[in-house]
Parts: structure tokens; sequence; C-alpha cells
């Protein structure tokens, strides 16, 4: 296994080990903490664990996740050559949105997580992972637009959620995989 693969292992236990948002993780199946190839040079960022996630123990693998697939064979990738995680790392009852105190609490553990990968490129998907990692954007203005998070290039995107339901917030986040695409041959 690689140093990354441990790293991200033992923070994973250490999520468990300090009891983050003991409320949150009650109801929860289980900790959904990241999947993919943790030496990608993209890690995408969702919001937090839906139904089939908390079920299935792994980030974007309903709906949702169906659409980002998609998007990434657009631009021919596979899931396998990203990594995959959310800022709140249980699932939020009724699949609310996740509250300011546990996007914060979840902060320290993402942004080490960050570290560890240390991506050339870092894909926010929706408002709420943008909006940790880098205060006060708005995501109207700034998607699909290169910003800076420490080392790594950070690209902000609608969330797939949003747009798969919604024909021009769908043509939007298209556009915005192209861009990425283009960015990759770049950096
Ligand atoms: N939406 C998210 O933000 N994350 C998931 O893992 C699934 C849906």
């Amino acid at each position: 296994m690689n140093t990354k693969q441990v790293q991200l292992d033992d923070l994973q236990r250490k999520i468990l080990a300090d009891k983050v948002c003991p409320e949150l993780a009650k109801q929860a199946t289980q900790l959904v903490f990241g999947t993919g190839n943790s030496q990608a040079q993209i890690v995408s960022i969702g919001e937090a664990p839906g139904k089939n996630e908390d079920i299935k123990g792994e980030p974007f693998v309903g709906e949702a996740g169906k659409f980002l697939n998609e998007m990434l064979e657009m631009m021919g990738k596979k899931r396998a050559d990203v990594y995959i995680t959310n800022i709140v790392k249980y699932r939020p009852t009724e699949n609310r949105d996740p509250l300011p105190e546990e996007k914060s609490a979840f902060l320290p553990y993402l942004e080490k997580q960050l570290d560890i990968s240390a991506p050339k490129l870092i894909v926010t998907l929706g408002r709420h992972s943008m909006d940790v990692l880098l205060p006060g954007l708005i995501i109207g203005s700034v998607h699909g637009k290169v910003q800076q998070y420490k080392s790594s290039k950070l690209l902000p995107f609608y969330h797939p959620a949003a747009a798969m339901y919604n024909r021009s917030l769908k043509q939007v986040l298209i556009e915005d995989f192209l861009t990425l695409q283009i960015l990759l041959e770049t950096i």
C-alpha cells in the first residue's frame, strides 16, 4: 500500500477515535471517509453522504454519483482516476444541509486529508465545500474559474445533484468539466 493511503487510513481511524460529531455519528450507519485513487491529481469534494452513501460507506454512489461518473467519463476519466470525499463524513438526517458546526468540526480532518493527498487540483462540488476552503466566494460568479488553495489549484463547480434536473445548470456543469479537462493538460 502506498504511503498516502496508509496516512489516509490513519486519519480515518483518528476521526473515529476523536469522536467527531457524536450525535451525527449515532444516527448514521457508518463513517463515509473517501474513495478512489489516493495518488490522484484530482480530489473532488462534496457536501455530505446521502442515504445510499451511508449504506455503502462510499461517497457519491447514488444518483448524483452516477451523474458525476458520467461527467468524468465525458472527459475520459474513471472514478478510480480521482479521489472523492465530502466535508462532513456522516449522513445528516433526512438529507438536510450540514450545519455550520458540523462543517467546522470536520474541517481540520478535510484539511489533513488534502495535505496528505496533495492533489494538483481540487474540485469542489457545490457551495458548501467551496465555502469551507475559500470562504466568501459566490458560486454563481466563480464556478469553473481557477482559484488557489495552498499549493493546489481549486475549481469550484455546482453540485451534480443541483444540476441533474436543471437543464441550464447541467449545461454549465458540462462546460466547467470541459474547462477542467483543458486545465489538466496544462498543469
Ligand atoms: N452528495 C454529496 O455531496 N456527497 C455525496 O457523497 C453524495 C451526494
